[in-house]
Parts: structure tokens; C-alpha cells; sequence
């Protein structure tokens, strides 16, 4: 049954009418690659390409970082922080009175339901509209010296920054880099995840729109290895912040290191959802099922282990297949429950691990299988899957999926579940359920992740730092914290007698 308005579903078909872009967006407009190549982006959806865009290469990475660096030292550094911040204010309406152009380019360039791709761009929004408040607010300190000394620090911008973006978050991720590193008085390249090129290049139009002078945010697209790899590696460039695979992530250090650059990591997760015998029942099952089936997973954050206490564990994890079974798949235009995860690839590789898992005897509460589009038998789908208890050392346990792919861990106690939480070689994040405020705030101290959900999975805002331990990465993004990553702190000294 088709339940959206056709004024949405004529863009599964074609997508000509959003007027994507098909250059790099340099200097302050769109730009044909150097090379002159191009490549697709399919739609998982139903697993077609739908637009073409730049692929760029070496020289198209020189051309943005010389224009970022020519902005920096000549416009941006010498904007007043107050001028600066309107600017990131405008962004924020002018993303807001695009939210339908931006999030239908997200679903079909992701395939995220509409609804969440629709969520992702009011975060983009608010992200601008907190750190638009910040650009007239980084205030240093004054240091305690003996009175014939004065002594002050203050923030300077890091300078030429780079932000390699993921293909899960693709507007949400640029706005949270770029954002915090133009308020700081930073200039940007970005190079989004070739399988979801288009809103990092609408967000750049949208930003030079709302007044951001020519070469303060530029955007080349294409591969990892073709655009991603010599934009790390350029000597122009003062910040990394990278967000995606430990793998890549580990490979940008070392071109970070060569140069001594400083970078910020967001890498993978395995996060724990510890659900204790006293929570609000009905509350926690609909949190874990959001924090694993949002975005089918591919979530660095989602909560992909249920650490269950014995008492309520049979009944839960009962209730919880349920609700995972009665999850509808679908395109992301028709608003389903669940769409697809983003590539053939990505499939394939959430299927081996359930292969795996299958041969190695694991039992199933639900799913376990490929799917497609109901309406079209097209796309990329994996059911809403969820194992039963594994051991810490299993493979399910271990490893990102980044799939719709929940693995129960059976806990005998609050003590027990802590020490299941922490089991991983990740600590981005955990969330507590529990009705006893004393054993969830025991739980936050010593759960090693960089942020902690009580009561309510994803709770928080762009307010909240965000980042890893252990694996998982360094640095943070979002809230002030995430300022300073692009903030150099500068301390002087003065003898006045
Ligand atoms: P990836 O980490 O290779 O890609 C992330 C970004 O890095 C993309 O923009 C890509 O083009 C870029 N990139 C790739 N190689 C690069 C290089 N040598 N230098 C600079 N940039 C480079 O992740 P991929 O291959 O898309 O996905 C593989 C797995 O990584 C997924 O299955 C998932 O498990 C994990 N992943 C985790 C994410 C997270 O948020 N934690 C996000 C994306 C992927
Ligand atoms: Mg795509």
C-alpha cells in the first residue's frame, strides 16, 4: 500500500527534479573535475544508480585546499567572530527552508526512511543555529602572575581543515565538522563517502548562500583513495577530522603523522545496552529497539548488544522479537519502518557474519535473512535481526556489523552486566536502563564509553560531546568540547615593571 503522497514517490523514479549537483564546489560555485570524470550514486533503495556526480582526483584536492588556504589567510581570519556567526545563523534557515530538497537527496542517496533523513536535517540546522551562538564567545584566560607581569591566552583557529565524512550520516556528519570549524574562524575541505556525494555539496552552496565568502568551505567528492588519501596527506592541511572504519581510520593517522596534523577520530562502536531487571519495561524495549534498527544499524553509535539481566530476560528479549518482526522494510520515499543498509556491499558483508554466526550454531529471536522492497522486490535489505545470548569472545559480540543486527548478552547482575558492557576493544557509547538512579550513575562511572544514555538511548543534543575510547577514537565533537579541536591555544606573557 502506498501511504505518500506522489509529490515524494515520482523521485524514486527520477531524480532529475532535485538538480543535483555534478562538480566539485570550489571557490565559491560548482566546478567541473580537472579530469573530467564522473561517477554514480545508487539509490539502495532499489539498488540503481540515480545521478551522476565528480570524481575527483589529486589535483582537484590541490585546487580547494589552495583555495581554503587563500580564504583563511585573507577573508576568514579577519571576519569578525561576530559577522562569522550570522553567517552560520543564515546556514541554519536557510537549511531549515530546504529541508525537503536536502532529506529527499539524503534518503535516496542513503536510503534512510524520510523521517529520519528529515530528522538529520533539522540536526544540521540546530548544529549551525548552537555553534552561530559560540563564534563571539571563545574567550581565554587570564593567568595569576606576579604584578609586574601580565599574562593572557587566547583561541586562534587551526587553520585549513579536513573532513572526511561517512556515508551513514552524510548532512549530520559535515555539519557537525564543519560547523564548529567556521565558528572557530577555520576554513574547510570536505570530501564526502563517494555513496553519498550530494548533501555535503548542497550544504557548501547553501553556506556561500547565506554570505560565507568564495573558498571558506570547499567540497571536492570521489573516492577514498582517489580524493580522501592525498587530501590527509597535503602538506596544506592543518586539522583531520575523520569519522568511518578503524581500518581508514588507522591509514589517516599515518599520513596524519607524516606531517604532524593534528585529527580528531570517530571511528567504530559496539555499543552496550544494559537493561536491568527493575527498568520501565515497555520504555526499554522501544529504546533498544530504536538504538539497532534506526538507520538499519549503520549507526557508529547504535546499541548493537543487548545486556540483558537474568530475571527479565526471557520475557524481554521475547517482547523484543516481536517488535522487531512487525518492523515493515521498505524505500525510504514510502516512510517504512526500516529501510535498506547502503550498498550491496554492506549486505553482503552483514550476511557473512550471519552466515557465520549460523554455522558456529548461534540461535535466531528473529530475522537473519536478506530482504528487498516490497513494492519492487529491488534494494539492499536485511531483516531486523536478533541473536540469541553469545558468549563475550563470539565474533557477533566483537565486531562492528553496521547492520540491523542485535546480539544478546545474558548478564547475572548489575556487576556482571558492567563487566559484559566494557568486553569490547570500543567505547563510543552505552545505554542504561534501570529504575534505580544510584546503580545507573555506578553504571556511567564505570562503563568505558565516551557518552552515556540513561532511561533514554540517543538521549542528548549537539550540546552533548560526542566521541570514543579505547578504539572507538579521540577527540570530541559537538558542545564546546568541539570547539576546541579547532582552536589553537595561544599564552602571552608580558613583564610592565
Ligand atoms: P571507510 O572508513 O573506508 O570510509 C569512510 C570515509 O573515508 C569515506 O568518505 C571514504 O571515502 C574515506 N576514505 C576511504 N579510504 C580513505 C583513505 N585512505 N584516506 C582518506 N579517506 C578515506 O568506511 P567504508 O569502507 O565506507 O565502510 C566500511 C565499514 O566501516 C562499514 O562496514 C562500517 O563497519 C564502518 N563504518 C563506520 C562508520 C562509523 O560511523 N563508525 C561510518 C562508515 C563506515
Ligand atoms: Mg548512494
Amino acid at each position: 500500500m502506498l501511504t505518500q503522497p506522489d509529490s515524494l514517490l515520482k523521485y524514486i523514479e527520477d531524480a532529475s527534479g532535485l538538480r543535483l549537483p555534478d562538480g566539485h564546489f570550489i571557490d565559491g560555485g560548482f566546478r567541473a573535475p580537472r579530469a573530467g570524470r564522473s561517477m554514480q550514486s545508487e539509490d539502495p533503495g532499489r539498488g540503481e544508480a540515480f545521478a551522476d556526480f565528480a570524481r575527483g582526483d589529486a589535483d582537484d584536492v590541490a585546487d580547494a585546499v589552495a583555495s581554503s588556504r587563500q580564504a583563511f589567510n585573507t577573508v576568514w581570519l579577519r571576519t569578525p567572530p561576530a559577522e562569522r556567526g550570522r553567517i552560520l545563523a543564515r546556514t541554519a534557515d536557510l537549511i531549515r527552508r530546504n529541508t525537503e530538497r536536502l532529506a529527499i537527496a539524503e534518503c535516496l542517496d542513503s536510503g534512510k526512511p524520510i523521517a529520519e533523513a528529515r530528522g538529520d536535517v533539522s540536526g544540521a540546522a540546530r548544529t549551525f543555529e548552537y555553534y552561530a551562538g559560540a563564534c563571539d564567545k571563545l574567550e581565554g584566560h587570564v593567568f595569576p602572575l606576579p604584578s609586574e607581569y601580565v599574562g593572557y591566552s587566547q583561541f586562534e583557529p587551526v587553520g585549513v581543515t579536513a573532513h572526511i565524512i561517512p556515508w551513514n550520516f552524510p548532512i549530520s556528519t559535515a555539519a557537525r565538522g564543519m560547523a564548529p570549524a567556521l565558528a572557530a574562524g577555520c576554513t574547510v575541505v570536505a570530501k564526502p563517502a563517494e555513496q553519498t556525494p550530494f548533501t555535503g555539496l548542497l550544504l557548501a552552496e547553501l553556506l556561500v548562500e547565506a554570505g560565507l565568502p568564495a573558498g571558506v568551505c570547499n567540497v571536492v567528492t570521489g573516492t577514498g583513495i582517489e580524493v580522501g588519501a592525498p587530501l590527509v596527506a597535503h602538506t596544506g592541511i592543518d586539522h583531520v577530522t575523520f569519522t568511518g572504519s578503524v581500518a581508514t581510520g588507522t591509514s589517516v593517522m599515518h599520513a596524519c603523522a607524516e606531517n604532524v596534523t593534528r585529527s580528531v577520530m570517530e571511528l567504530g562502536g559496539k555499543s552496550p545496552v544494559v537493561v536491568l531487571n527493575d527498568c520501565d519495561f515497555d520504555s526499554a524495549i522501544a529504546n533498544v529497539a530504536g538504538a539497532i534498527f534506526e538507520h538499519a544499524g549503520q549507526i557508529c553509535s547504535a546499541g548493537s548488544r543487548l545486556v540483558i539481566e537474568a530475571g527479565i530476560h526471557d520475557r524481554f528479549v521475547e517482547a523484543l522479537g516481536k517488535k522487531a518482526s512487525s518492523i515493515s522494510l521498505g524505500h525510504g520515499l514510502r516512510s517504512p519502518g526500516m529501510g535498506p543498509v547502503n550498498s550491496a556491499l554492506q549486505r553482503d558483508k552483514v550476511l557473512g557474519f550471519l552466515d557465520r554466526a549460523r554455522e558456529r550454531g548461534a540461535e535466531f529471536v528473529c530475522g537473519g535473512h536478506a530482504s528487498t522492497d516490497p513494492e519492487t522486490g529491488k534494494g539492499y535489505f536485511v531483516e531486523p535481526t536478533i541473536v540469541a545470548d553469545r558468549q563475550a569472545d563470539d565474533e557477533l559480540v566483537q565486531e562492528e556489523i553496521f547492520g540491523p543486527v542485535l546480539t544478546v548478552q545474558k548478564a547475572d547482575d548489575a556487576e556482571h552486566a558492567l563487566h559484559l558492557a566494557n568486553c569490547t576493544r570500543f567505547g563510543l557509547v552505552a545505554g542504561v536502563f534501570t529504575g534505580n538512579f544510584s546503580r545507573a550513575h555506578q553504571l556511567a562511572r564505570d562503563v568505558d564509553a565516551g557518552q552515556v544514555y540513561i532511561n533514554e538511548y540517543f538521549a542528548g543534543g549537539v550540546e552533548v560531546p560526542f566521541g570514543g575510547n579505547k578504539q572507538s577514537g579521540f577527540g570530541r565533537e559537538k558542545g564546546l568540547e568541539g570547539l576546541k579541536s579547532y582552536c589553537k591555544v595561544k599564552s602571552i606573557a608580558a613583564r610592565i615593571g
